[in-house]
């Protein structure tokens, strides 16, 4: 499928997702939203892709936000459906069933910032660059960002980054916990790839649970998410990779799942 502003590339079960508008440092303008919710959602029941690793178009910016030309003639209820779109893809992309890697390779702001909390892990480049710029232009974000990033962080540094706008940089993305890893940016697509490959080295029915179980604590009281992950248990003891699995171990060998 050819895009105007992604590239994607398919390649032993990993999709890679590069938002390629590079001389706009891969501001989300309206088509490339467009295109990362028809891009994800072709993922979602294709059996080629079990990991999604996404990224920004050369080493400067991961994504630098919103494409802010197209914010200017924003009102109220356009704004409000204006976030409510963009809240809509980042949507398909939290819930797509399969993990989703965010290779952030240099500035992740705003909407990038946004972005980056909608996958499932993150992982930075050395000179990577978090931020909620959105109060200098006199608004707030509207990705996700007063949710997800709240719920990544907590509260206090949440309400710091988005009251101040300030950026930070990669280690203390890592030090709040926005980010899981911090590499070269020579290593970031090799890091991204092996946590891939790792994940696909498992049983995809369980990993298909976790991710179900842990993204319900963003709606669940703890009883409700407890009982939750108990059917959930139950539903992996029905698979046959949890048959190979614990058969395997007994043995003494690899599993070979057949993520069945
Ligand atoms: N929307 C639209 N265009 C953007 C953009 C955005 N969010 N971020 C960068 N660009 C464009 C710039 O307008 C410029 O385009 P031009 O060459 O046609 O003038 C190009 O990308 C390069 O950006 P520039 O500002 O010249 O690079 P820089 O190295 O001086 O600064 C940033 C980099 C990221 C600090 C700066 O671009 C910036 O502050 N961007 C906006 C970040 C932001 O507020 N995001 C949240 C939006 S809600």
């Amino acid at each position: 499928m050819p895009y105007q502003n992604l590239l994607v590339e398919i390649s032993h079960r990993v999709a890679t997702v590069t938002v390629n508008r590079p001389d706009k440092l891969n501001a989300l303008n309206a088509a490339t939203k467009a295109e990362l919710k028809q891009a994800f959602e072709s993922f979602k029941n294709d059996p080629a892709v079990g990991v999604v690793i996404l990224t920004g178009a050369r080493e400067k910016s991961f994504v630098a936000g919103t494409d802010i030309k197209e914010l200017t003639e924003l009102e109220v209820k356009s704004g409000e459906a204006f976030a409510a779109g963009g809240q809509a893809v980042f949507g398909v992309i939290e819930h797509l069933g399969k993990p989703v890697i965010a290779a952030v390779n240099g500035y992740a702001l705003g909407g990038g910032c946004e972005l980056a909390l909608a996958c499932t892990l993150r992982v930075a480049s050395e000179n990577a660059k978090f931020g909620q710029p959105e109060v200098n232009l006199g608004i707030i974000p509207g990705y996700g960002g007063t949710q997800r990033l709240a719920r990544l962080v907590g509260l206090g540094r949440a309400m710091e980054l988005i009251l101040t706008g300030d950026q930070i940089d990669a280690q203390e993305a890592l030090r709040i916990g926005l980010v899981n890893k911090v590499v070269p940016l020579t290593d970031l697509r090799a890091t991204c790839e092996s946590i891939a490959q790792k994940i696909l080295s498992k049983g995809q029915q369980a990993v298909k649970f976790a991710l179900q179980a842990v993204n319900a604590t963003a709606n669940m009281s703890l009883a409700d998410g407890l009982k939750y992950e108990a059917e959930l248990f139950g539903q992996c003891c029905g698979t046959e990779d949890f048959k190979e699995g614990t058969t395997a171990f007994l043995q003494k060998r690899k599993p070979n799942f057949t993520n069945k």
